[in-house]
């Protein structure tokens, strides 16, 4: 982490919670959150399903609300998706983009992503826009290569601090328990961070943030490296105290 940059904890919930649960999870937040000044920002981004319900249970509270996806259109004949204007009505602030589950499991592709991060920044959302390689890529020594190629096939026209945040997340260690050591995170980041700077006007300002297998355990570690903005949570952000203490190594 380096001075100037707000770090920012994002939990994001996948296809996980029902309603009882996702209000208890989002009330067990606000109350920790309570009265605290908190040195970095807090966002949970749970199923689209809970959008409403976590809006309204965080009224008031420091913790603001995202989504996981959106589509590239305002509006019009796409049967079960969502546009990024509904989930800015919904009361989202951000939206995260390119996750490997949708890169892999909706086989989305850079094009996909920077479409869908133009259509976040015109309804207003901020972009979440993750990149990571895969366990073969890394085997092969490509790590540098993907993400630096991910990041510029997903950055749109106009992206810059104030609206994009970048989550590098490599595949192989989204909810296995494996991470990167210290070093190759930090490499990995720099890189990035150089990458912004060739296509950002403000690259200094733009929040960096690892994910996969961030826990209470690892999170003080992996926040606490260079040009380490914070993170992107899955698994540990479904229990209200898990992801309170990864907040608080960041405190
Ligand atoms: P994980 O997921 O923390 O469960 O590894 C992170 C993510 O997919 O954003």
């Amino acid at each position: 982490m380096t001075a100037g940059r707000r770090p920012l904890i994002a939990g994001n919930w996948k296809m996980n919670g029902l309603r009882d649960e996702g209000i208890a999870l989002a009330e067990g937040l606000k109350e920790r959150a309570e009265g605290l000044s908190l040195a970095c920002d807090l966002l949970v981004c749970p199923p689209a399903t809970l959008i409403r319900e976590v809006v309204q249970t965080l009224a008031g509270s420091v913790i603001v609300v995202g989504a996981q996806d959106c589509h590239a259109v305002r509006g019009g004949a796409h049967t079960g998706d969502i546009s990024a204007r509904m989930l800015r009505d919904a009361g989202c602030a951000y939206v995260i983009l390119g996750h490997s589950e949708r890169r892999n499991g909706h086989f989305e592709k850079d094009a996909d992503v920077r479409a869908k991060a133009a259509a976040a920044h015109a309804a207003g959302l901020n972009a979440i826009i993750c990149i990571g390689e895969s366990e073969g890529e890394r085997d092969q020594g490509d790590t540098l290569r993907v993400v630096i190629s991910q990041l510029s096939g997903s950055l749109p026209e106009g992206a810059e601090a104030g609206n994009t945040v970048i989550a590098y997340e490599p595949v192989w260690a989204i909810g296995t328990g494996r991470t990167p050591t210290a070093e190759d995170v930090a490499e990995v980041h720099a890189r990035i961070r150089e990458g912004l700077g060739e296509r950002l006007p403000d690259s200094q300002a733009v929040r960096l943030l690892y994910g996969g297998s961030v826990n209470p355990g690892n999170a003080r570690e992996l926040l606490n490296v260079e040009n380490v903005d914070g993170a992107l949570v899955g698994g540990a952000s479904l229990e209200a105290d898990d992801f309170w203490a990864i907040v608080e190594s960041r405190l």
